[in-house]
């Protein structure tokens, strides 16, 4: 992305996107705010490279083949997990609002910021009210994945 593409897309992206969680936005620290959006833009960056042909852009996924990320359960209640799932993949099915699906999901050789990036995007898209994740976050939920 260019120099100057991605202030104005912190500027623009944000004061007249899709409403990304204000709730979020505020009840965060300072400090952590404007890392929220700029998490929000680049993580939207990796889901449209990694992820998107299959969970599509409107997060709803494929009819019984790939599950929503848009208002799934699963992503809301399990979130210790998804680090560890997206890195590594998984040989279990996964049920989503109470619908099973196949392990079909490719692991993605992604860095931990861009897991930190990509599921703040996902956990804020949609409607999602999921949270912020932080690169620590993911650091400290990757050395659990065996469990
Ligand atoms: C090739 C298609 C494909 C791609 C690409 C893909 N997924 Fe998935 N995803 C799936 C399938 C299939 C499942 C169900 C896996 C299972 O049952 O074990 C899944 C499950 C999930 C889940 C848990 C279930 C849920 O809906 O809450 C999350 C979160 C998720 N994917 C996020 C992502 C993210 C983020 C990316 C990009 C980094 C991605 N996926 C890329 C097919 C894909």
């Amino acid at each position: 992305m260019g120099k100057l593409l991605l202030p104005a897309l912190l500027i623009f992206g944000f004061a007249c996107g899709p409403g990304h969680n204000k709730a979020t936005y505020l009840a965060l620290p300072a400090s952590d705010q404007a890392k929220f959006e700029k998490y929000l833009i680049l993580g939207k960056e990796v889901y449209t490279r990694k992820c998107q042909n299959c969970h599509q852009g409107n997060g709803q996924g494929l009819r019984g083949l790939i599950p929503p990320l848009a208002g799934a359960d699963f992503l809301q209640h399990n979130q210790h997990r998804i680090p560890c799932l997206l890195k590594f993949g998984t040989n279990d099915p996964i049920t989503v609002n109470n619908r099973v699906y196949a392990p079909q999901m490719p692991h993605h050789p992604l860095t931990n910021l861009e897991l930190a990036e990509v599921i703040t995007y996902i956990n804020n898209s949609w409607g999602n009210e999921y949270g912020f994740v932080t690169v620590k976050q993911v650091d400290a939920r990757l050395q659990d994945c065996s469990r």
